[in-house]
């Protein structure tokens, strides 16, 4: 962030992420779905100055509440079968998400889209979530998944963008 005689300038805090080893859990089939939540995140801050905002919110908000919702699902399907013992409180945070997203989607249909907040509590939440709360249990799920895979129930809920 730059400050110009005391006006904040935050466009330039919004940089695509692009995919790093940091961001790994260590098992490929979480990782691939990280790599579709980081490429719409990319692509909202790639739209952050579009002069529609509103279509650029609700199309970015819809492609994030499906997209999470089937890969939550994939993460809660295998610590429920694997049998992860942090599993409520993994659910509790994903469902806190999908709830904070519907919101969103509530003020975007009431006119109300903000691409720079909207950017800003995307990556928050998916870095942090990715960085601390996948990872601990990407470290729990390492040795029961050596090739990285996992043979989900079809199929899961949500959609694919
Ligand atoms: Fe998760
Ligand atoms: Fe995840």
């Amino acid at each position: 962030m730059t400050t110009t005689e005391g006006v904040e300038v935050v466009v330039s805090e919004f940089q695509p992420l692009p995919w790093t080893s940091d961001l790994s859990v260590s098992v490929r089939v979480i990782d691939d779905e990280h790599k579709v939540l980081l490429s719409v995140y990319n692509d909202l801050v790639g739209s952050i100055e579009h002069r529609d905002p509103k279509s650029v919110a609700d199309k970015v908000v819809k492609e994030l509440y499906g997209y999470t919702k089937y890969h939550f699902g994939h993460e809660e399907e295998m610590m429920s079968k694997l049998g992860y013992p942090e599993l409520d409180e993994h659910r509790r945070q994903h469902a806190g998400f999908v709830n904070r997203i519907a919101e969103i989607q509530k003020h975007v249909d009431g006119g109300q889209a903000n691409l720079a907040s909207l950017a800003e509590f995307v990556q928050k939440w998916i870095v942090g979530h990715i960085m601390v709360t996948d990872k601990k249990l990407g470290a729990f799920l390492k040795d029961k998944l050596p090739d990285g895979d996992f043979e989900f129930d079809a199929p899961a809920m949500g959609v694919v963008p």
